[in-house]
């Protein structure tokens, strides 16, 4: 994403940091895009966070594709630390989702909220018309996170993880609309303890 980018849909947003209550003092979150160095700090919240982690080498393929400009990947960071990342592919009019995990110490208190809203508002400045992502059926915290942000689910793909969980197929559509934006406007105004 080049500065201009990121200082244009910047201006379309409340803030550009926020603190986040993070169980000792409040810190301000702030979002920015991931690069290898970050992978140290990554891969131990993604060993934890899925059943089947990606590898190291999965995010370094994905890097290499970032820097070709078909995906964006960002880490969000309390007082320089890494407390989650999520990254999505550009795929034809489509930004698919392909990854959101936060450190489990620091779950629930908005950070992957404010991953997803970057995501979102980054995808519609690539002049995607649609989000869309794979959810295992039992993990009905992240469907919930993903229904706030419009998704809705479409489909099911069987025994997609392991070759044993399902996947929920979820389509969030039009985000080029003015109702999206205003939906994105509203998770910012609503969401707990913004600065
Ligand atoms: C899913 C995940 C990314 C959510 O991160 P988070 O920072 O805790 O999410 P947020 O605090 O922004 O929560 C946003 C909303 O999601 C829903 N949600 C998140 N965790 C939830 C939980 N444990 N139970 C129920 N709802 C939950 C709630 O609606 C929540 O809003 P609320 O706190 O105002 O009620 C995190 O639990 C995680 O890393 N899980 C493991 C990796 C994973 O499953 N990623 C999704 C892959 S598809």
């Amino acid at each position: 994403m080049s500065i201009l980018s990121r200082f244009l849909r910047r201006d379309k947003r409340s803030d550009a940091r926020r603190t986040v209550d993070n169980g000792v003092d409040n810190e301000a979150l702030s979002i920015e895009p991931m690069r290898r160095a970050h992978l140290s700090e990554i891969m131990p919240i993604e060993l934890t966070a899925y059943p089947q982690p990606w590898t190291q080498s999965v995010f370094q393929d994905e890097l290499a594709m970032q820097a070709r400009g078909s995906r964006h990947y960002l880490v969000a960071k309390i007082a320089g630390r890494i407390v989650g990342y999520g990254g999505m592919i550009y795929l034809d009019n489509a930004a698919h989702i392909t990854n959101v995990a936060v450190d489990v110490a620091l779950r629930r208190r908005g950070i992957a909220t404010e991953l997803m809203l970057d995501l979102a508002w980054e995808a519609r400045q690539a002049g995607m018309e649609s989000l869309t992502l794979e959810v295992r059926e039992s993990n009905v915290s992240a469907q919930s996170l993903y229904r706030r942000f419009g998704f809705a689910p479409v489909g099911v793909r069987a025994k997609y993880y392991e070759n044993r969980d399902d996947a929920i197929v979820m389509w969030c559509i039009d985000i080029q609309s003015e109702a999206y934006q205003d939906r994105l406007r509203t998770i910012e105004a609503e969401r707990s303890g913004a600065s």
